[in-house]
């Protein structure tokens, strides 16, 4: 089995969230890190307790800048001359109705979600495949089933699901692999910080996040299909049940989807 141990994971995002659960486990498992956000003063207090200047870099790096992540990805390789992993994490959310919403959030987000996983991966593609690593995309169900009142978020996903599953089939043959992962909800900062319709963050949680799964069995999930190189991982019954009646009963998942969101606390889909 592909293991972990002495491989240099890069994982963008890594200050809070599932990207500093992801820091924390790869270091369990004996990688070295390269990880970035775009607070470095965040990203240097949020170390996982197991970091230490031998094992881990730290980069302050906006991924919607090519720029940052060309070098974000060219430190690393500096520092230990090859990226084995790299796992596109860093993302942002929102919650607003398209009708209402600031074009600029749309674009704000297919820059963060899908050109930051862009711009990482084409830096980082041609050492992956010279040793036979791994690229993985942080994705969401809303990357298999468009989700109300999240137009741009799910735009993104499914742009970022589209880019990847090209790319895998591309070096199909070149010993690199390629996936993408869903979690379900999970408990981090992303909907405090989610854009509202003027681009604002919204600064609170529709979701009881004590309830979610945590971010560290997340991180463990996806570290787990790294290492069986999984080509896409559902995390959730939920997710997997939304996927399947998407396929099977398109109509009745609009219905059901809907109901869903018009449930939850402050819902835009009540206007
Ligand atoms: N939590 C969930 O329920 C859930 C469900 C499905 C999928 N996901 C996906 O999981 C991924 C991680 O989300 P999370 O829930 O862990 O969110 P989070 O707690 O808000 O963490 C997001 C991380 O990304 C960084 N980031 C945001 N914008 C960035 C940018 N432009 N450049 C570089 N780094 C940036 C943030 O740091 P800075 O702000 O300092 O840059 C932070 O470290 C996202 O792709 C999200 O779509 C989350």
């Amino acid at each position: 089995m592909y293991t972990l141990k002495d491989k240099v994971v890069a994982i963008t995002g890594a200050s809070s969230g599932i990207g500093l659960a992801l820091a924390a486990e790869a270091l369990n498992r004996g990688a070295k890190i390269a990880v970035c956000a775009r607070n470095l003063e965040k990203l240097l207090a949020s170390l996982p307790q197991n970091s230490n200047k031998g094992n881990t870099l730290t980069v302050a790096a906006d991924v919607s800048k090519e720029a940052d992540c060309n070098n974000f990805i060219q430190s690393a390789v500096a520092k230990w001359g090859r990226v084995d992993v790299l796992i596109n994490n860093a993302g942002i959310s929102m919650r607003a109705m398209f009708e209402d919403l600031d074009i600029t959030v749309l674009r704000e987000l297919m820059d963060i979600n899908f050109w930051g996983t862009v711009y990482t991966t084409k830096a980082a593609v041609t050492s992956i495949r010279e040793n036979k690593g791994v690229i993985v995309g942080v994705s969401s169900i809303a990357g298999f089933r468009g989700l109300p009142a999240r137009t741009g978020y799910s735009a993104s996903k499914f742009a970022m699901q589209g880019f990847l599953e090209g790319l895998r089939t591309e070096l199909l043959h070149t010993g690199a692999h390629v996936m993408w992962v869903s979690p379900g909800f999970t408990a981090s900062n992303i909907r405090n910080v989610a854009r509202s319709a003027d681009g604002s963050q919204q600064g609170e949680t529709p979701l009881d996040e004590g309830k979610l799964m945590s971010a560290e069995r997340c991180a463990a999930i996806i570290l787990n299909g790294v290492e069986k190189r999984k080509r896409t991982i559902i995390m959730t019954l939920q997710g997997k049940l939304t996927v399947l009646i998407n396929k099977l009963l398109p109509g009745l998942a609009d219905k059901l989807v809907f109901n869903h969101f018009l449930m939850e606390p402050n819902s835009p889909l009540k206007k």
